[in-house]
């Protein structure tokens, strides 16, 4: 019988500091410790206060992780790490602890793609099934992955511009909502009416995305009525926006399983907790042979337990960084194995 591999796995990549242990796949523990309460307070990420807060928390996650699966770092077979894209400073203090593990333990260290990462978290609730469509949605990517088996990664479509996540998050600050903006409008999305006319932008037959002429749209609607002593029913600005900025999302996605044979759409990234993204992308699909697979919450923020995933595949074909290894803040998912 084969080995089941242990996967001690390392997550810092924006605001949520993580360590996972997984064996033959299956998660032994998960520890987060979210910095979204001392972020709220600015509106927004601040990477240096990010950055400070990874470095107290790292060696309390490994602790709680490996206290939590009841093993020592010695019974580990690898450390997998979270190597890009994300906030450089961040990703520097995961990157330092993996590769002191590695060195004090003699393990293997393996990098891996914070968004292959988010794309394989679908993997705790059903194998994935190929040739299949990722749909990246988070606050720093928007992109359409086409893959034709495992670690096969082809972006068939992207942003030009924003990310549709930092578009909720810059929309929600405008309407005076607290950070995260998507969670914000999202809820208030659902007793609201779509009474704002937003512009769609980019009508050029490719699969890119682009969000930034919408988010200035709602900023230009908002002081507009505020010249004219008008109020912005928020509600109403909340449905208005999340139909169109969701709404671009479905419509690639539709063209996108009409260009690419695929078997299985999967959605990944933090803005795929969206309750309207995940209804309206179901209903895209009923009665069609595409399955659609929809991660748990608990897989749409960033964890470990996505990085030890991918850390697994990555093992089985020796896909291993040697200690000179440093992050990459915009490492592109197809270079995945390029570091
Ligand atoms: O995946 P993630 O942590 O971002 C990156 O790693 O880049 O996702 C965070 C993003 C934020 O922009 C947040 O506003 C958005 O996900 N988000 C949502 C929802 N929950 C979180 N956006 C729309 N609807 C939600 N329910």
């Amino acid at each position: 019988m084969e080995k089941e591999l242990v996967i001690l796995g390392l997550e810092s990549s924006c605001d949520e500091t993580a360590c996972a242990i997984t064996k033959g796949g299956k998660l032994l523990a998960n520890a987060i410790s979210s910095q979204i309460s001392v972020h709220q307070k600015y509106g927004g990420v601040m990477p240096e206060i990010a950055s400070r807060l990874h470095l107290e928390n790292i060696a309390c996650v490994l602790e709680d992780a490996l206290k939590e699966a009841k093993i020592t770092v010695d019974e580990v077979d690898a450390i997998a790490v979270t190597r890009g894209p994300g906030l450089i400073g961040a990703l520097h203090v995961g990157i330092q602890a993996a590769k002191t593990l590695s060195l004090i333990y003699n393990k293997p260290l393996i990098p891996v793609h914070h968004l292959a990462g988010h794309i394989y978290a679908n993997e705790f609730v059903s194998p994935l099934k190929f040739p299949l469509l990722a749909v990246v949605v988070s606050g720093g990517n928007t992109e359409l992955v086409y893959m034709k088996e495992h670690l096969n990664f082809e972006i068939i479509g992207e942003t030009k511009d924003d990310a549709i996540g930092e578009s909720f998050d810059k929309v929600a600050r405008v309407l005076g909502l607290p950070y995260p903006g998507g969670v914000a409008i999202d809820k208030l999305a659902k007793v609201g009416e779509h009474t704002y006319k937003l512009p769609n932008p980019l009508h050029d037959g490719s699969l890119n995305f682009s969000y930034s002429g919408l988010k200035t749209a709602v900023i230009n609607l908002k002081h507009n009525l505020e010249q004219k002593g008008e109020e912005i029913v928020i509600e109403n600005m909340a449905k208005s926006f999340q139909d169109v900025a969701v709404g671009m999302v479905l419509d690639r996605v539709k063209r996108a399983t009409e260009l690419y044979p695929v078997k299985q759409v999967v959605l990944a990234g933090g803005v795929s907790a969206n309750s309207y993204l995940r209804s309206e992308i179901t209903k895209l699909f009923e009665g069609s042979e595409i399955e659609v697979i929809i991660p748990p919450i608990w897989c749409t923020t960033d964890n470990a337990a996505m990085i030890c995933k991918v850390g697994e595949y990555l093992y089985k074909q020796n896909v291993f960084a040697d200690l000179s290894i440093s992050v990459d803040p915009s490492w592109r998912i197809e270079d995945f194995k390029k570091f």
